[in-house]
């Protein structure tokens, strides 16, 4: 079979990681969690002192930090100059802090490079999760996905998965970071023209990973 390109976007909170990564398993294909890349470069950013409300001082050192990702869905991985970053990527100061040096255009071009060349090399094809995988990365996907859910959901979700942070916080913080993710001037988190909307809100993760299963198979 030609390798496959499936693109999956959607806010925070969607399932988005847990459907790609199972998608990808299930098929055979490689996985890309685009996020966990501006969280590494947003780490690597605070540990270097660089000010975060400055884009130019962004921008003047985006292309420092080389950023490598490992696209096994059974277990993926993500280094900055080598150091595993997998766990501080995660803190709330990074989640915090990740819209604002994701909206810088130097940023985008550097990590959308990356993007690229790890979707045409995988072998069997890919499942590349993003904002603007649809729309920007990847245009000609063989697939595209769209997923959303209520703020409700997809704040319980994450709660649950920060283990017992207040939902009222994280449904906050979460409508913050997509508002930014939104607006922004540089392919803003949208839905592609041709991408398939699937509203998770009243679904489980794994009628989810079913209806995204199928949806390729037809492609393939
Ligand atoms: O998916 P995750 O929540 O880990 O993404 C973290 C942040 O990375 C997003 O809030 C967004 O600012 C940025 N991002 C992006 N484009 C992508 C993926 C993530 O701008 N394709």
């Amino acid at each position: 079979a030609k390798p496959v390109i499936v693109a999956i976007d959607g806010p925070a909170g969607t399932g988005k990681s847990s459907t790609s990564k199972a998608v990808a398993a299930q098929l055979g294909l490689s996985y890309l969690d685009t996020g966990a890349q501006y969280r590494a470069i947003t780490w690597w950013m605070v540990n270097n002192g660089i000010d975060i409300d400055d884009p130019s001082a962004i921008a003047a050192v985006a292309g420092k930090p080389e950023i490598v990702s490992g696209t096994d869905p059974a277990g993926p991985t993500i280094t900055v100059d080598g150091i595993d970053v997998a766990g501080p990527i995660r803190t709330q100061e990074v989640s915090s802090k990740v819209s604002a040096v994701s909206a810088v255009p130097e940023v985008r071009t550097r990590i959308t490079e990356l993007q690229r060349s790890l979707a045409t090399s995988a072998q069997d094809g890919i499942v590349v999760e993003g904002r603007d995988i649809g729309t920007t990365v990847l245009p000609d996907a063989d697939l595209k996905v769209f997923l959303t859910a209520s703020p409700e959901a997809r704040a319980a979700r994450r709660s649950g998965e920060l283990k017992g942070a207040d939902v009222h916080a994280t449904r906050e913080a979460l409508i913050k970071r997509d508002a930014a993710d939104s607006s922004r001037k540089t392919s803003p988190l949208a839905k592609a023209d041709d991408a398939v909307e699937v509203d998770t809100t009243d679904l489980t993760l794994q009628q989810v990973i079913e209806c995204v299963v199928t949806l390729v198979e037809e492609k393939r």
